[in-house]
């Protein structure tokens, strides 16, 4: 499996990968319909700019990726040692293969070795996806609070969401 920084040119890949991981209920926090060229291209652009984002390379067909992490900073001075609203995701088909957590470890060992302007991760996972929050916690990320009916699930039923953040324990502080 190769893992390596997007491009501009994976725009088409990426949306093909979020389009087939929200067609599965209680994963991401899109629905098939809400996940668009824009929606891409602009999460694209923003990582690329001021964030950052890996993806995964499927071995039998690189031109198709198989997983992508991605974040971005929100722009505003006060937060800007911060890359938040982190998403994470692997295809259906590749799931339970080590490889949600080999790329989440990747993305966090380019921060701690190259982005020492990055001081911390954020992301917000559903309560009910213990799968992602075990994950999340595996590799050093804290629970920091619980958003209360924050989600609306498809059949109508509500739960809370869960903001997790990693600080980076080479973060150094710009004066500037
Ligand atoms: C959550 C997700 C990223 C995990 O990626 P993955 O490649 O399937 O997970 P991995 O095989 O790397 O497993 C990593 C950890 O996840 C957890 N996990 C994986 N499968 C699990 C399962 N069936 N039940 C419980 N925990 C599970 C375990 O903690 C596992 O740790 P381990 O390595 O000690 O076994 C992936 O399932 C996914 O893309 N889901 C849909 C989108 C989504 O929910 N994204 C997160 C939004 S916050």
């Amino acid at each position: 499996m190769r893992y390596r920084t997007a491009t501009e040119d994976d725009a088409p890949r990426l949306l093909k990968l979020y389009k087939a991981v929200s067609r599965v209920p209680d994963g991401i926090a899109r629905l098939e319909h809400e996940v668009t060229e824009e929606y891409v291209e602009n999460f694209l652009y923003n990582s690329l700019s001021s964030g950052l984002i890996i993806v995964a390379e499927n071995p039998d067909k690189p031109e198709e990726l198989v997983a992508d992490v991605h974040g971005y900073k929100m722009g505003l001075e006060v937060f800007k040692h911060v890359i938040s609203d982190v998403t994470l995701c692997v295809h259906p088909n590749f799931q339970g293969r080590k490889i949600g957590r080999t790329i989440l470890m990747v993305y966090l060992e380019e921060i701690a070795t190259n982005r020492p302007d990055i001081g911390k991760v954020e992301l917000i996972a559903r309560e009910g996806n213990l799968k992602a929050i075990q994950l999340y916690q595996s590799v050093g990320f804290l629970i920091e609070g619980r958003l209360e009916m924050r989600i609306r699930n498809v059949d109508g039923t509500y739960e809370a969401d869960i903001p997790m953040g990693w600080q980076n324990p080479n973060f150094e502080f710009d004066e500037a």
